[in-house]
């Protein structure tokens, strides 16, 4: 895979996509984790001499122009963890190129929410266009792992206008999920909890060819599911007052916590159970800690809830440490799926 390591970035203006599509609350932005994700890329550009550093992201899934999506507070906190970021509240256009004229060497300008904008999702060619006349982008650096499962403008048709490299955090996440699929050091554990979908039943079909040991919680193993040899499903339950199983209960725990000492490598998706109430968060929490001070076995962990879980933990204790945390929700499934990535094949 061609990386920014591999790209002439002296002197050019560089157009980078991230994925800094950060959960929010009332204007908030509850986790940080893909604009901190997205530093390492940033720094390098402007540590190799990169003349403007153009950043395009999404968030949410607007239906055209929505203030309360706009990426001005993204690119606010984004100006707190380096200097010289500016926004533009456009992508194009003579906003875009005034903003762009008044970048210091080495700036970041962060554009408005590409999903404002119809050409973004439909992959237009005209659009990215645009974006890359008014910026004046020569090279394009692809960061945003959490995003190359779509073929939008940014994505995919950018790639006929702009030779293409990945960014560090891209590396990274495809290195480190490449690894523990396709060569992973045994015993292999998967771990799967959430609720189910068609998505995670093909997930524990999959992984129970691949992985030595699969392990279900969380909601698909309450609903009820049938396991086998290599797959476990949780046997015992914390209930509340109706019945309703609600976490993994203690047998189950100390089995799944009994397959983690043996494994030598983890992927862990989906919670255990319902971890936002704490009375029901024993058991990914537990996990949690497990794999965080595990020191003999590459840990990877993903999917939205169980990196914004694992990341809570981080916070209160600093001695807990994953191989990835993979800031890929839907990607990240998809890479495991095995799936075509379209944002990923314009780099390969
Ligand atoms: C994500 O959060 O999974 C990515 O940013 C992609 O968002 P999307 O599912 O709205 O395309």
């Amino acid at each position: 895979m061609q990386t920014v390591r591999d790209a002439k970035i002296k002197g050019k203006v560089v157009l980078v996509r991230t994925d800094f599509n950060v959960p929010m609350e009332d204007g908030k932005i509850t986790n940080d984790l893909r604009v901190r994700a997205s530093l390492p890329t940033l720094e390098y550009l402007r540590e190799k001499g990169a003349a403007k550093i153009i950043v395009i992201s999404h968030l949410g899934r607007p239906e055209g122009r929505d203030k309360k999506l706009s990426l001005g507070p993204v690119a606010e906190l984004l100006g707190k963890k380096m200097q010289n970021v500016a926004f533009v509240d456009d992508v194009s256009g003579p906003d875009v190129e005034e903003a762009v004229a008044k970048m210091p060497k080495g700036g970041i300008l962060v554009l408005e929410n590409l999903r404002f904008y119809p050409g973004e999702k439909a992959n237009s060619a005209d659009f990215i266009r645009e974006i890359i006349d008014s910026t004046g982008a020569e090279v394009y650096v692809q960061d945003g792992f959490a995003v190359v499962h779509r073929a939008h403008a940014s994505t995919a048709a950018v790639a006929d206008y702009l030779p293409v490299y990945a960014g560090l955090l891209l590396e990274k996440e495809v290195k480190n999920l490449e690894k523990v699929t396709k060569n992973p050091t045994r015993p292999l554990l998967f771990i799967i909890g959430g609720s189910k979908g068609e998505d995670k039943a093909l997930l524990i079909e999959k992984f129970a060819k691949l992985a030595d040991q699969v392990v279900v919680g969380g909601k698909i193993a309450a609903d009820g599911y049938s396991g086998n040899d290599k797959v476990y499903v949780a046997e015992d339950f914390d209930i509340d007052e109706t019945g309703a199983k609600l976490d993994v209960g203690p047998v189950a725990t100390t089995k799944i916590a009994g397959y983690i000492t043996d494994a030598k490598t983890i992927i862990w998706n989906g919670l255990l159970g319902k971890a936002e109430d704490p009375a029901y968060a024993t058991a990914s929490t537990i996990v949690a800690e497990m794999l965080g001070e595990k020191e003999d076995a590459e840990t990877v962990i993903c999917g939205g809830d169980t990196t914004g879980f694992v990341e809570n933990l981080m916070d209160d204790h600093k001695n807990l440490k994953y191989s990835l945390v993979s800031t890929g929700g839907g990607a990240a499934l998809e890479f495991l799926l095995g799936r075509d990535l379209p944002g990923l094949n314009v780099i390969e």
